[in-house]
């Protein structure tokens, strides 16, 4: 066990910052401070709101963690911290601290992808097979299985990965081309009235109301945008979710403009319900066509009772080469942003040998998801 690296792993891409200290693919620290509640007047996360919080928050964090996990900064063996995507501001300062910390201890820096860490989250060995740890006992469990997939939904992220292997083989089979399914939660709990972040309100609202009231939009489904298993559209594997939170703001404008009651949770369940049919359906049909029989979902929006409830469904009757989907969802603490995943992705990079960053790297907001760390090849 000890001769696996100890990895602290730094996340600042949004609004929660997080220190995770792991040492292989054992987790010793997972500390985060999130910043939510000083966006929720705005309905939404605020760029230079979140970047000050970081600020504020790093020090005290990375003091829990390290204490937490027991372990001074001298201990480790490397430093992981999210270089991107993310916001500019926010990845910032992460980035500068962790270089700093890199710099003043003698560690080598990692600046690893936002998007593969929420996979290699997967690998911790605390959770439970099938449940939230990814593969079987019988796999060793620095490795994934073959044949992973990761569907991540939150309020920046709504993407669909075939991952080979969490060092040097991550792709992206589809993603939404303008709103995350998390941000179409929280526009739509703005328009009802139900507060920041809208996706706890709207799951509740949803329990109450009726999923076949409103027949709202399914984005990217036509015939044109798909094409077929042999011929693919340009967005088969695509989300989008824009016209759908337009629908919503029609459909609830026209109670207000006759000066009707809006019906609340039968918008809330019918949205849900166009989200989650269209998340779930297309997720799946990725895996068919791209060999996926174990596919991991995180993100915030893993939260959701009816995403779970629907893609589990949806996974156990696939067909994949023989065998349905193996559904993987970590606990919710490991699903939401987290130093902890970085410190994950971190580790299996010391593992394999990768090169680590030099302290000139840039935060790279947009960075591409086969950019797995900033010193591997794009
Ligand atoms: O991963 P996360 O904490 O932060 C980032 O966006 O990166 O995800 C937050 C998002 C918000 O958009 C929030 O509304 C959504 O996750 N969310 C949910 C639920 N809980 C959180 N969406 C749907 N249903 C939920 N139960
Ligand atoms: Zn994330």
């Amino acid at each position: 066990m000890t001769d696996q690296p100890l990895v602290l792993g730094i996340e600042t891409s949004c609004d929660e910052t997080g220190v995770g200290i792991v040492r292989g693919t054992h987790l010793l620290a997972n500390e985060v401070a999130s910043s939510v509640q000083e966006h929720v007047r705005f309905g939404g996360v605020i760029p230079e709101i979140a970047a000050r919080a970081h600020l504020e928050a790093f020090t005290p964090t990375l003091r829990r963690a390290l204490d937490t996990a027991e372990v001074e900064l001298d201990d480790v063996d490397a430093i992981a911290v999210t270089a991107g995507p993310g916001l500019a501001g926010a990845l910032m300062v992460g980035l500068s601290a962790a270089k700093g910390l890199a710099l003043a201890a003698d560690k080598p820096l990692y600046g690893i992808n936002h998007l593969v860490a929420h996979v290699a989250v997967g690998l911790l060995d605390e959770q439970t097979p099938g449940e939230g740890r990814i593969g079987t006992d019988a796999a060793p469990v620095s490795a994934l299985p073959p044949n992973t997939g990761a569907l991540l939904v939150s309020g920046g992220h709504t993407e669909i990965l075939r991952v080979g292997s969490l060092t040097d083989d991550v792709q992206l089979l589809g993603a939404t081309i303008d709103d995350a399914a998390g941000e179409a939660y929280d526009k739509v709990a703005r328009l009802l009235g139900l507060g920041y972040p809208g996706g706890p309100k709207i799951d509740a609202a949803a329990r109450e109301g009726d999923p076949t009231a409103f027949r709202f939009p399914r984005g990217l489904t036509m015939p044109k945008f798909e094409g077929t298993a042999a011929e693919p559209g340009k967005h088969r594997h695509n989300w989008s979710f824009s016209g759908l939170k337009t629908a919503v703001a029609r459909a609830v404008e026209q109670f207000e403009v006759a000066g009707r009651p809006v019906p609340t949770a039968d918008i809330a369940a019918s949205f849900q319900g166009a989200v989650v049919d269209v998340l779930t359906k297309k997720a799946v049909r990725a895996c068919t066509e791209h060999g996926i029989t174990n596919l991991l979902l995180g993100g915030g929006v893993a939260a959701n009772s009816r995403l779970r409830e629907l893609l589990a469904q949806r996974c156990a009757a696939a067909e994949v080469d023989g065998s349905a989907i193996t559904l993987t969802v970590p606990p919710i603490p490991l699903c939401t942003d987290n130093g902890a995943m970085v410190a994950a992705l971190g580790a299996q990079l010391v593992a394999a040998g990768a090169e680590p960053s030099s302290l000139e790297i840039p935060a790279d907001s947009n960075q591409p998801v086969s950019r797995i760390s900033l010193s591997s090849a794009a």
